[in-house]
């Protein structure tokens, strides 16, 4: 059953901003990965975030395009592929052919971030920037009209599971700030330890894309209790 409450941010103009989820197959039954995605797309999932660690960038390694590739053919929802890998540019291609709809790629990982941004656009896809926790808000001061998604990484990469570092909202607010004084419509992603009480956090701070992964497919109640509790935590927000 999907939750129909209207789930939203107000923004400094005070219109409403809608919230999504973004569940990160990171934390799925990998032996049951197509089955997991289309419950979560039933359950209401607005994007499937999909978290490629190349074992150098961050310690672990996980997904390639393959793996997008599958699910992309049981997904009709956006693929959003987050790249924690070193020359994150030698693989845009490929992950586009794969049926990547955005691809972020870290600031850190970038030695020339307005050029690979430029790729992922002329890919066809979303450019999507993504920051450490100890990255801050300004070093997307001069490339804001090259972004169309800001990745806020509120766990340090390459692990799911992670508590959330709650110094990471004063940066959200400061990016918020900046998005909304450039009158862009950039996404501001969460990325790390949400769950019901950090996603209202996320959001208050000013996120509106929320990505979890151990609340949603690691829920007790199954992954539509653990989507359903995420909006109920939010509408609470309104409220
Ligand atoms: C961490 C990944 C996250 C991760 C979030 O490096 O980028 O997307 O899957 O997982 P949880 O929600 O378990 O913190
Ligand atoms: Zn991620």
């Amino acid at each position: 059953m999907v939750l129909s409450v209207d789930l939203k941010i107000r923004g400094p103009d005070m219109t409403y901003k809608p919230i999504k989820i973004a569940p990160s197959i990171l934390a799925a039954d990998f032996a049951r990965l197509g089955e997991e995605v289309k419950q979560a797309q039933d359950a209401g999932a607005d994007w499937i975030h999909i978290d490629v660690m190349d074992g150098q960038f961050v310690p672990n390694i996980t997904m390639g395009p393959l793996v997008v590739e599958a699910v992309k053919r049981v997904a009709n929802i956006p693929l959003d592929v987050h790249l924690m890998t070193v020359q994150p540019e030698r693989l845009i291609g490929r992950f586009a052919a794969c049926g990547a709809d955005s691809i972020t790629v870290h600031v850190e990982a970038c030695a020339h971030l307005h050029r690979v941004l430029g790729e992922v656009k002329s890919a066809g896809c979303r450019a999507g920037v993504a920051l450490n926790p100890h990255t801050p808000a300004a070093s997307l001061g001069e490339i804001l009209d090259m972004v169309d998604i800001i990745n806020v990484m509120t766990v340090n990469p390459g692990f799911g599971g992670q508590e959330f570092i709650t110094a990471t909202t004063a940066k959200i607010s400061s990016l918020r700030a900046m998005v909304d004084e450039d009158g862009s419509k950039i996404d501001i992603e969460v990325d790390g330890g949400i769950n019901r009480e950090t996603i209202s956090l996320a959001a208050a701070a000013g996120a509106n894309v929320m990505i979890a992964g151990t609340c949603v497919f690691g829920h007790a109640g199954g992954i539509g209790a653990g989507i359903k509790e995420l909006r109920r935590a939010i509408a609470s927000l309104d409220s």
